[in-house]
């Protein structure tokens, strides 16, 4: 394969731009030429396309957000949408492409995989919810974002001897909440991959004020309910002078953590390694800290995200 191109698509995640820069980069290296493509699957069908030199990668590693910029674009779900793209990327002599995203961006290329076009995807999202990896390029750096609002959250709760229901993205997952949740020392974890009773809730808020607890913090997963109709039924057992923080966006940017830069390089040199071997209709992922390559189809049609919960039992465990 000689020109390939990329595009970011979906929910932009830090790290992004480390991976663009690092397929780039070695395409280049192997000899082939490269693409970038604006505004994801809204640009290849646009035809606003353009050649990347090593120099247009050069100051992002460092960068949230993604340079090549990102859409969301329900269009490209059908035929006509897919065929236009197809017809785009024949116009600029492309023979394989990268797309960097989430779920919609991987059905994307997997749509594109059954037209017989050669696309190989890589995770990138916040909400760790893609099969086939382990992880996902930007949760770590969401985690941390989390992280650091929920340390600076628990001061003022303890001042005030407040309870806090932060409200975190992970749309219908809840790996960011168990994670931040855990590192974050939340009394209470609440994801949709888990029923809860809101009773049981107010139980624990209790006795930890019983025994002096001057703060109380209940980390939910946007995908439950929004914090503020958690904290209104919450208030239905109890006043626990409730306070609401949606991080919302912020969750989303900032700097990548050195452990997303690393993993956004290793995937991005994977893809150009399948690519130069004209592999196509495959998603990159991390299994067990190995860097591997799944088939697209089988992955999206038969792979399902679990997240880790043995995290939400431990939480329950420590969090007395
Ligand atoms: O998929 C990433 C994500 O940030 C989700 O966590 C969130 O539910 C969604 O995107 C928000 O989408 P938008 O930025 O389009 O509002």
């Amino acid at each position: 394969m000689k020109r390939i191109a990329i595009l970011t698509s979906g929910g932009d995640a830090p790290g992004m731009n480390a991976a663009a820069r690092a397929v780039t980069r070695k395409a280049i290296y192997e000899g082939m030429e490269v693409y970038g493509i604006n505004y994801g699957y809204a640009g290849l069908v646009a035809g606003d396309i353009r050649k990347l030199e090593i120099a247009d990668v050069g100051d992002i590693i460092q960068r949230g957000g993604t340079f090549l910029y990102s859409a969301r674009y329900p269009e490209f779900a059908t035929q006509e949408g897919q065929l236009k793209g197809i017809e785009q990327l024949k116009k600029f002599g492309i023979e394989g492409l990268v797309v960097i995203g989430g779920d919609g961006s991987y059905h994307g290329a997997l749509a594109l995989t059954k037209h017989g076009f050669p696309a190989v995807g890589i995770p990138g999202t916040i909400d760790n919810d893609i099969p086939g990896t382990d992880y996902t390029i930007g949760f770590d750096t969401a985690i941390n974002t989390v992280l650091d609002a929920v340390d600076k959250i628990r001061d003022t709760a303890t001042s005030h001897v407040r309870t806090f229901v932060i409200e975190v993205m992970g749309r219908n997952a809840g790996d960011i909440a168990l994670w931040a949740g855990v590192a974050g020392g939340a009394d209470v974890i609440v994801v949709p991959e888990q029923e809860f009773d809101m009773k049981d809730v107010a139980t624990k808020i209790a006795e930890g004020r019983e025994r002096g607890k001057k703060h109380c913090l209940i980390m939910l997963a946007e995908g439950v309910m929004p914090g503020h109709e958690f904290a209104e039924k919450l208030s239905e057992y109890g006043d626990f002078h409730e306070r609401v923080s949606v991080l919302g966006h912020i969750v989303r940017g900032g700097s990548p953590t050195a452990r997303d830069r690393v993993l956004a390089s290793k995937f991005g040199g994977k893809a150009v390694d399948l690519l130069k071997e004209g592999k196509g209709g495959l998603c990159v992922g991390i299994r067990n800290e190995e860097i591997v390559a799944a088939d697209i189809v089988d992955t999206l049609e038969n792979g399902k995200h679990k997240p880790d919960m043995s995290l939400y039992t431990l939480n329950q465990e420590i969090s007395l």
